[in-house]
C-alpha cells in the first residue's frame, strides 16, 4: 500500500488525477470502477476538465441502493452521470451500472460479474471509505471473499445517509473489488481519520472491510492532512512522498 498524505482535499484530487493520467497512458482502453459519495467529487470534476481521453475507456460501478432504477434522481447511475461520465467524452454505452430495480438481484449481480470478466477485469478500482470501514456497500462483517451481491445497509451507514434511505443495496463484494489490478480510495475530513487508520494500520479483518486493501499489491491511498491525523507512521509515508524519486539512484 502506498499512502498518499496531501494537504488539503484540492491536493487529493490533483494526485489521484495523476494515477488516473498514468493509467490512460499505459493502456488506452482501461477498465475503471467508479466509487459514488462526497469524497470523489473533487477528482471527478479534475477528470472532466484534464483534457484526458477517455473515448476509449470503460466503466462500471461500484453499488448501488436497492429500488432505485436508473431514472431515479438518488440513484448512483444518476449521480455518476451528472458528476462525472457526462462531460467525460465516454463512448455511448462505456458504462455499465448496477440496476437497483432489477426485479432478481442475485441474478442481477450475476450478470454484472460476468460482465466484468468480459470486459477483461477492471484496470482500476476508486474507492471512498466509509466511517465504520466500508468499501462499496461491504458493511463490517462482510467476508472477504465476497462477490457482487445485495448488502444490507448498518446503522452508521443509514445514519449518513438520511432518514428516507433505502436498507438494501447491491454492491461488488470484496472479493471483487480485490480482483482490481490497481485500487485508489481517497479519504478526506477528520471523520474519516480512524477508518483510515484501520484501513492502513489495524488488524486486517472484516470488522473493517476496507482493511481487506492490504492483501492487495497495488494501493494508492490517497488522504488529506485531516484524515490522515491518526496515522502513525504519518511521517514515513510523507518521506516517501517526497523521495521516491530517488529510487534506483
Ligand atoms: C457510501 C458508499 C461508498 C462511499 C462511502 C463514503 O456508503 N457506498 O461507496 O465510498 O459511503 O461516502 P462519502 O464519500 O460520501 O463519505
Amino acid at each position: 500500500m502506498e499512502v498518499i498524505i496531501r494537504p488539503d482535499e484540492g491536493a487529493v484530487a490533483e494526485a489521484a488525477l495523476d494515477v488516473i493520467g498514468r493509467l490512460l497512458a499505459s493502456k488506452r482502453g482501461p477498465v475503471m470502477g467508479l466509487a459514488t459519495g462526497r469524497t470523489p467529487l473533487k477528482l471527478y470534476a479534475a477528470m472532466r476538465a484534464s483534457g484526458l481521453d477517455f473515448s476509449a475507456a470503460r466503466f462500471f460501478n461500484l453499488d448501488e441502493l436497492v429500488g432505485l432504477g436508473p431514472e431515479h434522481p438518488d440513484s448512483f447511475r444518476r449521480f455518476l452521470r451528472a458528476n462525472l461520465l457526462d462531460g467525460l467524452g465516454a463512448a455511448e454505452g462505456a458504462a455499465r451500472f448496477l440496476d437497483g430495480a432489477a426485479p432478481d438481484l442475485e441474478r442481477e449481480a450475476a450478470e454484472y460479474e460476468a460482465a466484468i470478466r468480459a470486459a477483461g477485469g477492471i484496470d482500476l478500482q476508486i474507492l471512498g471509505l466509509g466511517r465504520n470501514g466500508h468499501i462499496g456497500f461491504n458493511e463490517p462483517g462482510s467476508s472477504l471473499g465476497s462477490r457482487t451481491r445485495p448488502k444490507a445497509l448498518d446503522k452508521e451507514t443509514l445514519a449518513d445517509y438520511g432518514p428516507d434511505t433505502p436498507r438494501f443495496s447491491v454492491t461488488m463484494g470484496i472479493g471483487t473489488i480485490l480482483e482490481a489490478r490497481a485500487l485508489l480510495m481517497l479519504a478526506t475530513g477528520e471523520g474519516k481519520a480512524e477508518a483510515v487508520r484501520r484501513v492502513a494500520e489495524g488488524p486486517l479483518s472484516s470488522e473493517t472491510p476496507g482493511s481487506a486493501l492490504q492483501l492487495h499489491p497495488r494501493v494508492y491511498l490517497i488522504v488529506d492532512e485531516a484524515a490522515a491525523s491518526r496515522l502513525a507512521r504519518a511521517e514515513y509515508w510523507r518521506w516517501v512522498w517526497e523521495n521516491k524519486w530517488r529510487v534506483g539512484q
